[in-house]
């Protein structure tokens, strides 16, 4: 296994640049995700590791080696696609031999490969089938299979999932995350699920046209996003985020949302504020970092009820904070208000996060 450095890669189309002065080092025996809206340059970066295509500048590193150059063959990478790639006319086990021929690995080693692989994925009965004779599950199993064999210093995942429906995503989700801790293998895995990101990884590198906005563990993201982007990419429900500007009200700073004019209590807000370059910026809560309250609470904000949404567990209710729509928690799941009922909401000012509305940045 591997660490794999990326040194300011860089790939143009014409005016885009899909990839646009990328540096990320994982380490080795590391899950890392690339996250992030369709487009915004995750399996051209992938494919870049890979050598499927060419960089127009910067380095990768692959250990200690500069694989810049060298073909996909020489690498020592495998990678497993979105559609599995399998052979239709051989059986599994010749699908898992296929890539151990090709790089004339004597039998016996082959064998033996083969064989735990298909022990680790739970595909050893499935070994004389053709893959039309599988489900989709162990379609993708089969090819996670062949990446195995394989026994390269990194793997690297596209959408490997996206194929699969709800219920079957979670439980391959469970397993390649298994997979990757028994291989004690370095693993790069690209999704636009940010919860898949979220419940895989070590790191995640949340892209968004073509540059990494934040590298950091699921922790940091949520917790602390960099910027409004990462901020409303992580988590789910997404952060609410309310566009405020900042006015002074008899010497007193305040945070005007819409019709609104909220004025914190804590000194960490008024610190925040403070330290704000101009006087336009964005609040971002949590859905579970504003509170439903008793009408007449003091310091709270009353709005009404747009929708609400039960989900079993959680019900979340939507209503206007200023002119943004905002998703919260009910504290009673059972809640069930209606269209225009009047709502007292307090917003928890330890969980307040304020961004440059100009720059996007946190402010901290
Ligand atoms: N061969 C190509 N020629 C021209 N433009 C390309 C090519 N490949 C990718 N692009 C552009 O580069 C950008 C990044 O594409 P990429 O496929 O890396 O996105 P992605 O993050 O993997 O998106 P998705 O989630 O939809 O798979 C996009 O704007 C895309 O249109
Ligand atoms: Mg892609």
């Amino acid at each position: 296994m591997a660490e794999v450095s990326l040194k300011n890669i860089v790939k143009t189309y014409g005016d885009v640049r899909a990839v646009d002065d990328v540096s990320l080092h994982i380490h080795d025996k590391e899950f890392v995700t690339l996250v992030g809206p369709s487009g915004c340059g995750k399996t051209t970066t992938l494919h870049m590791i890979a050598g499927l295509i060419d960089l127009d500048g910067g380095h990768i590193f692959i250990g200690k080696r500069d694989v810049s150059e060298l073909d996909p063959k020489d690498r020592d990478i495998a990678m497993v696609f979105q559609n599995y790639a399998l052979y239709p006319h051989k059986s599994v086990r010749d699908n898992l031999l296929f890539p151990l021929r090709m790089r004339k690995i004597d039998k016996n080693t082959a064998d033996q490969r083969i064989n735990r692989a298909a022990k680790i994925l739970s595909i050893e009965q499935l070994l004389d089938r053709k893959p039309k004779q599988l489900s989709g599950g162990q379609q993708q199993r089969v090819a996670l299979g062949r990446a195995i064999v394989r026994d390269p210093a990194v793997f690297l995942m596209d959408e490997p999932l996206s194929n699969l429906d709800a219920k079957l995503r979670l439980q391959m989700r469970t397993e390649i995350k298994h997979l990757q801790q028994e291989l004690q293998a370095t693993m790069i895995y690209v999704t636009h699920d940010q919860i898949e990101a979220m419940t895989m990884s070590d790191r995640i590198a949340v892209m968004d046209k073509g540059k990494v906005q934040q590298f950091g563990t699921p922790d940091e993201l949520f917790n602390h996003p960099n910027n409004v982007f990462v901020a409303g990419f992580i988590g789910n429900p997404p952060m609410n985020l309310i566009p405020a500007q900042i006015v002074s009200e008899g010497g007193d700073k305040k945070l005007r949302m819409g019709q609104i004019t909220f004025a914190p209590q804590s000194a960490r807000v008024h610190d925040l504020i403070n330290k704000a370059v101009g006087d336009k910026v964005v609040v971002g809560l949590r859905n579970t970092a504003i509170h439903m309250v008793a009408a007449g609470t003091p310091s709270a904000i009353n709005t009404q009820v747009y929708t609400v949404e039960p989900t079993g567990d959680v019900t979340y209710v939507q209503a206007n904070i200023g002119d943004k729509m905002c998703t919260i928690s009910s504290p009673d799941v059972a809640y069930r208000g209606r269209l225009g009922d009047p709502i007292t909401l307090k917003l928890d000012e330890n969980r307040l996060y304020l961004f440059d509305e100009l720059t996007g940045k946190a402010i901290v």
